[in-house]
Order: structure tokens, then sequence, then C-alpha cells
């Protein structure tokens, strides 16, 4: 496979050279994918119109995921595998257990494996220096997904690409579902809105601007907000749950809105709303991030708020395009390595749509 799929690069870069082709524009990005309005830039890829894609079924893929005990990462690894052995390659998928030394040795296995190449789902963001180094000096092209590293760590290498999405506008459209509350999320009346935040992995951006951007949705629309709690509860339904917990004993009606960083917290967290008989949307609101089916299942019950689908399928179709076009010989140059996929704010009227 691998032989072959050398022989057709190879074929394919002289009829680049033949052509007499620079770096041009880029590769289009794809039916699924677009740019947010902040960073919005195509990724630059190599000459598309003299590099065609990689012939399917091409290679071997290594696919590293953070942990797999992850009900978001869950439906994602499940659509890149469905995917990418849809199209005839031959992938492995395997767990880091969220941890990175863990991964870096999986990492290098593949690369001794002789893998095509990477899609990579880091552990730890702050390894992003170390993973990008290692599979450059390897030469082989990397998919980073749902980590996003800084543009200035990516442009190391050329052969690189991130796909996710922008956590800003996810943590906007939280913010968004509480403004469209008949209330405005003042449940009480007493002027301000007051909340707790179940926040994900704080060394995680999406987690970081989650936090910031829902409040900030707030503060926007001219809402003062007061923070009763902020706790990391990692992404995980049981911590959400507990965090909650504890919070309705401590402060009890004051707990206007619950922000859960993740669908799989607020499940917890709704848990532990209704064991203290308290009822979403009536005294108390509650949002994730997601689209989980069991979220959307609570949203269209009134037993969420709202959540915000963080389009797994999506990412993933995106993710397998950008390794093709690396496979293809596209590089990236400087600044354009982000390829992001659009959230999408879901209400009781069109959570429906999203269920898989
Ligand atoms: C986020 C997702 C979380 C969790 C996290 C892992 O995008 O919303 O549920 O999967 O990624 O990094």
């Amino acid at each position: 496979m691998k032989k072959t799929l050398a022989l057709a690069l190879a074929a394919v870069m002289s009829l680049g050279l033949l052509a007499g082709c620079g770096p041009k524009e880029p590769a289009n990005n794809g039916g699924s994918t677009t740019n947010p309005p902040s960073s919005a830039s195509q990724p630059q890829g190599g000459d598309a119109s003299s590099i065609p894609d990689a012939p399917a079924g091409g290679g071997t893929v290594g696919v590293c995921i953070y942990k797999f005990d992850d009900a978001f990462m869950t439906t994602y690894r499940n659509a890149l595998q469905e995917i990418l052995e849809g199209k005839g390659y031959k992938v492995t998928t395997v767990d880091g257990n969220n941890d990175q030394s863990k991964q870096n040795e999986q990492i290098n296995t593949f690369i001794t494996q002789g893998v095509d190449a990477l899609i990579i789902n880091p552990c730890m963001t702050s390894a992003a220096d170390s993973i990008i180094a290692t599979v450059k000096a390897a030469g082989v092209p990397t998919v980073l997904i749902n980590r996003e590293p800084t543009a200035e760590q990516m442009s190391a290498y050329d052969k690189l690409v991130y796909v996710g999405c922008d956590a800003a506008q996810s943590g906007t459209f939280q913010g968004e579902l509480i403004l469209e509350t008949p209330n405005k999320g003042d449940i009480n009346g007493d002027g301000k809105v007051s909340y707790i935040m179940i926040q994900g992995d704080p060394e995680n951006i999406d987690a970081q601007l989650r936090t910031e951007y829902s409040v900030k949705a707030l503060k926007d629309a001219g809402i003062e907000v007061e923070e009763l709690d902020l706790q990391r509860g990692d992404w995980d339904r049981e911590k959400g749950q507990t965090i909650c917990a504890n919070d309705l004993a401590q402060f009890g009606d004051q707990i206007e809105v619950v922000f859960c960083n993740n669908d799989d917290m607020a499940i917890g967290a709704l848990q532990s709303i209704q064991a203290a008989g308290r009822k979403v949307n009536e005294d108390i609101y509650l949002v994730g991030v997601d689209a989980l089916d069991a979220a959307l299942n609570e949203v269209m019950n009134g037993n969420m708020t709202g959540t915000v689908l963080n389009d797994a399928v999506g990412q993933a179709t995106a993710a397998v395009e950008e390794m093709e076009k690396l496979l293809g010989g596209a590089t990236y140059s400087a600044g354009n390595q982000s390829v992001y996929v659009d959230y999408v704010k879901v209400t009781p009227d069109n959570a429906k749509d999203f269920v898989k």
C-alpha cells in the first residue's frame, strides 16, 4: 500500500515539476468547512491545479485520541474510523488514556511502523511543540484535531494542519441561549444573573474560551452577572453531577444559570438539579456544548435550556479532506494552518434535526 502511494506521489510530484508550478493558491477547503470571521483564512495548500487528491485507499493512517473515555471524542473517533475505512485506508486508532507520555510513545510507534499520515488529538495542548517537532523530524503529514495549538507553533512544520472549531463561538452561543429566555436568565428578578460555571479541562482552549465567551455574551448585552462558583469538571459527567450537587446545597435558589463547558457535564448537572427538586426552564437554566444525543433528548424534553452542536462528523470529514491534501503533496503556510467547522446553536425548535 505504502509503496503504491509513494509511487503515485512521485508521479504526481514530477507532474507538478513538469508543469513548473510553484506554490499558488490553496486547495479548496472543502464543502463542510468554514472559517470564522475572526481568523478567516483558507489553508494554503500545494498547487491544487497540478496536484490531484491522493488516491483513495492509498495508505495507512495512525489516529491518536487523547482518551477513549470521553463522550464527544467517542463520536468523533467513530466518525473518523468510518470515513477513513470507507475510503479504503488502513486505520489504527489508539487510546492515550489522557497521558501525554503514553501518547508520545504511540506517536513514535506509528512513525516506526511507517504510517503514511497521522491524525492526532493531543492529550495536552502544552505538548504541541514536541509533537510537532517529532512528526516534522519523521516527515509524516499530520492533522491535529480538537486541541488547537498557536499559529506560531504550527508554523514550524508545513505538512501540518489543525482542524477544529472556533471555541469562542460556542461560548457566545451558550450566552445567547440564556439571553433568549423570557427573563434573560434573571429568574428571581434581582437585576443580575447568578450562575455557576462547570468547566472542562482548564488547560484546554475550548474550556477557556467557552467559560469566557458565554459570560461575555451576557455582559455585552448589558446584563449584570454574578459568578457563584467556577470549578473544573474535566468534561466528565460524574464530576459535573458532584459539582452541581455541592453548589445547589451551598447556594440553593440563588443559582439561576448552570453553564457547562460540555454536554456530558450538563447531563450530570441535570441529575443533581432534578434530585434537588429544581425544574429546568422554570426555576433554573442549564446549557451545554456538543449536542450529544442524550443532551438533544433533554433539550427536546425541556430538561436542558439548550446546547451547541460540536459537529463531530463535519470535523472528521474535514480532517480526512485535509489529510488527503497533505498526502497529495499540499503544504500549508504559516498563519494559514487552521480549518474551522461552524458550531450551531441548538434549541427545542431545531434539536430534532441533529439526532443521529
Ligand atoms: C471539546 C468537547 C468536550 C471534550 C473536549 C476534549 O471540544 O466539547 O466534550 O470532548 O473537546 O478535548
